[in-house]
């Protein structure tokens, strides 16, 4: 796995005017292959992971088990985690704030330990990112918990079984609560629970180490609680986000990519808003293949929870409406932050506005080259897909956020026909 931390004076220079054509398998899902990484803090022994992404995010998780006691390999796409008979419970706090996904072993340790402490965890700046719901979960659970210096202190003397229902379907409160939830005392409830794939597969995998969970990628979970997981092998579930992407990508460079690896209905709606601005996709078990031919036609696009429109492509939503012919209106319902993506647009030369939830893009045939910012993990990507659109060559600066979710990233867009290199521009 080649997935060295990368200075964040590297850039991306990407060369406008190719197409995206071929055939590229994508690996595991980072949102899953993180959260699969901390429930192995839960089994005594040996959990291997394959199809793990070659992304910047795998080492650091694996550098926060260590932390706690974990020996963690990583060889290829497979991750080992040996835990031990006690691991540690206070994440180390540098390692926690480099990447969002440390929450997720909150649960775990709460779960097994009865205690945690975590900093407040960092990742990408898309908006004020709370963890209420993920407290009161717990303390419905049986915990108490407190802010302390800026970490995130929870505790229990014995976890009962709850019922509990979401305001909203979070993704990091659902992972929360169940993996609580599965080690405690009876049965508990989640009502309004997240349904993304990658909740699915953490599910999974917890059901194969002997945890009794019914109604995962269904709104209401079901948990009896057991007495103890035994640890396991798993494949992690294919990323939609990087399938979708290399999808939108081919039709904003109008061009024919075939994606392997991802079960198509897990970017059903995203391949739905895809035909509609003209593309042709055509779906198989483990694959979608999608074309397009002439300019694609403005359509707006609106962020949801699974199995919505995933808030992780829109930026790329933006940039397909910057080059599709007429207005698109895209809302963002999860993340506030993440509408600094437009400014990029606007110095690629795009005609777009902002008001609240609300972006209005009026698409261009090709867009102004221009040096921009990677503000998040998407947004990089939304932006070099921008810069194939681009007449002449578009620098795209902190790339180490899209090493933090793409696995050789450079080498993929390559394989496609791409024109792009990463540079190094502190020299
Ligand atoms: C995860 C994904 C992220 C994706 C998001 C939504 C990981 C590592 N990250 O993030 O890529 O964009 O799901 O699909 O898997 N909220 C609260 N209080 C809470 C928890 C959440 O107000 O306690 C709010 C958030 O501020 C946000 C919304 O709920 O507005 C959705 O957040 P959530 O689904 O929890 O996202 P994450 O799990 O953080």
């Amino acid at each position: 796995m080649s997935a060295n931390p990368t200075s964040r004076e590297e850039s991306f220079l990407v060369t406008g005017g190719t197409r995206l054509a071929g055939e590229i398998p994508v690996a595991g899902a980072k949102n899953s292959v993180l959260k699969l990484m901390a429930v192995a803090l839960m089994a005594r022994g040996r959990t291997t992971l394959t199809n793990c992404p070659a992304i910047s995010d795998v080492p650091a998780m694996a550098d926060v088990l260590r932390h706690l006691g974990c020996t963690v390999e990583i060889t290829g796409d497979t991750v080992s985690i040996d835990t031990p008979a006690e691991v540690g419970h206070v994440a180390d706090d540098k390692a926690a704030q480099r990447l969002r996904a440390s929450v997720c072993i909150l649960g775990p340790l709460v779960g097994r330990y009865h205690r945690a402490v975590i900093a407040m965890p960092g990742g990408d700046a898309i908006g004020s990112r709370p963890l209420n719901w993920h407290q009161t979960g717990l303390t419905l659970l049986g915990a108490t918990t407190r802010m302390d210096h800026g970490r995130l202190v929870a505790e229990a003397d014995r976890l009962t079984g709850a019922r509990y229902g979401l305001k909203f379907p979070s993704v990091g409160a659902t992972e929360t609560f169940v993996t609580a939830a599965v080690l405690a005392e009876g049965t508990s409830v989640l009502e309004n629970a997240a349904r993304e794939p990658e909740i699915v597969d953490i599910c999974t995998l917890l059901a194969k180490m002997g945890a009794k969970i019914s109604g995962a990628g269904t709104s209401t979970i079901t948990i009896e609680g057991v007495d103890e997981l035994r640890p396991v092998s798993h494949r992690v579930v294919g990323d939609r986000i990087v399938a979708a992407t290399w999808a939108m990508g081919a039709v904003m460079t109008r061009g024919d990519v075939t994606v392997t690896g991802i079960d198509p209905m897990n970017i059903h709606v995203v391949l739905e808003n895809l035909r509609a601005v003209g593309a042709d996709v055509e779906t198989g078990e483990d694959r979608v293949r999608v074309r397009q031919e002439g300019r694609p036609i403005a359509r707006n696009i609106r962020t949801l929870p699974f199995p919505g429109f995933p808030t992780d492509l829109q930026p790329m939503a933006i940039a397909l409406a910057s080059v599709s012919d007429g207005l698109s209106v895209v809302t963002e319902n999860l993340f506030e932050a993440r509408f600094r993506f437009v400014e990029e647009m606007i110095r690629m030369g795009v005609d777009a506005e902002t008001d609240g939830h609300h972006a209005k893009i009026r698409g261009r045939e090709r867009l102004d080259s221009a040096t921009v910012w990677a503000s998040d993990i998407r947004a990089g990507a939304g932006l070099v897909l921008a810069g194939m659109c681009a007449d002449e060559v578009t620098e795209v600066c902190e790339v180490f956020h899209i090493d933090r979710g793409y696995s050789d990233f450079v080498g993929n867009v390559r394989s496609l026909g791409g024109v792009i290199e990463r540079v190094d521009t502190s020299r």
